[in-house]
């Protein structure tokens, strides 16, 4: 019997590699940017199986170029706002993701842009390597404090309560706000549910963590901005089109918040001439949040578990889609 065909639409490590060549036919993108929409969809034909990133489109245009055969789709990312979720399930394809091996790399990650953001890091760094260090200054460098300050969280799913705990040495006070009051959790760090407005009148740090979806898109644009405090710093390592880019750059550029420290834009990557890039208070990084070595070996590792699953008719470890996952 032939073995299945499947696209992997970017280099992962070589033993998963080698895991799924030991049951199908692997074509492999191995190219560093992602394949065209034309070559995906080329490459997708007759597929029984996808793995993919977030920078690939899976949408019902692809779905219906796969064809029949196509039984599982496997994503090496927690977030999916990239494939049509109703679509394929509609299909009966099981959509694989990668919940969990990433919750504390992501947590550790936005907590470190939370730091820098507040206390100048980047700008000290590129003033000492500019030559611009010409003695000790109290007026020089003057951030925010961190210690005792309030942190918003918005979305407390995962990576949101990773957060909240990370804030426990730091004596902050926490408060939350989310569709889902989570009360089970509320205990455990002490944290407050409170409106989104309120959150965003009082927090010291606004930190985001919802997922991107129709609701939360440009969820924080002038009318937030012009919420929060002077001295406020806003994180985001969840999706960049969850924040209004040119209202975040008003903002900023006239102080009505404090600062940004971005794990994600809108677009990515973000252009090298784009007006945030122009700004000293925002801290900008390439979408690596999920970047150790570990974590994204287990995220290699869990999207090929999934692949093979779906491949060989077994359900998913981790599914979006559980209503299809036979
Ligand atoms: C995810 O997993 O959704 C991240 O954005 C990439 O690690």
């Amino acid at each position: 019997m032939s073995k299945p065909r499947v696209l992997v639409t970017r280099n992962i490590f070589p033993e998963d590699i080698d895991r799924i060549k030991d049951i199908a036919e692997v074509d492999l993108w191995s190219e560093e940017l992602p394949p065209s929409r034309e070559i995906l969809l080329e490459k997708s034909k007759g597929i029984s199986g996808i793995l993919c990133l977030i920078t690939d489109d899976i949408d019902k245009e692809l779905m219906d170029n796969a064809g029949t055969k196509l039984k599982v789709i496997s994503q090496i990312a927690v977030g999916y706002n990239n494939i049509d979720i109703a679509e394929a399930t509609r299909r009966g394809i099981p959509v694989g993701y990668t919940p969990d091996v990433l919750t504390h790399t992501t947590a550790d990650f936005a907590f470190a842009l939370l730091m820098a953001t507040a206390r100048l890091i980047v700008p000290g760094y590129n003033a000492v390597k500019d030559g611009l260090w010409k003695t000790w200054h109290p007026l020089h460098f003057l951030g925010q404090d961190v210690y005792g300050s309030t942190l918003g969280i918005v979305g407390m799913g995962r990576i949101g309560f990773e957060m909240a705990r990370r804030s426990i040495g730091f004596n902050m006070n926490v408060i939350y706000y989310d569709t889902n009051r989570r009360k089970d959790l509320e205990d455990e760090v002490r944290m407050k549910y409170v409106s989104f407005d309120e959150l965003l009148e009082i927090s010291d740090f606004v930190s985001i963590h919802v997922d991107l979806n129709p609701i939360t898109k440009n969820m924080f644009n002038e009318d937030q901005f012009n919420k929060m405090k002077e001295s406020s710093v806003i994180i985001n390592a969840a999706r960049g089109p969850i924040i209004d880019n040119m209202a975040l750059y008003r903002a900023l550029k006239d102080n009505k918040i404090y600062g940004a420290g971005l794990d994600v834009t809108d677009p990515e990557p973000i252009p090298s001439n784009h007006p945030l890039l122009t700004l000293d208070n925002c801290l900008i990084v390439p979408h690596i949040a999920s970047a150790s070595v570990a974590t994204r070996k287990a995220m290699s590792k869990l999207a090929t578990t999934n692949l093979i699953n779906g491949l060989m008719d077994r359900p998913l470890s981790t599914c979006v889609n559980q209503e299809v996952n036979g």
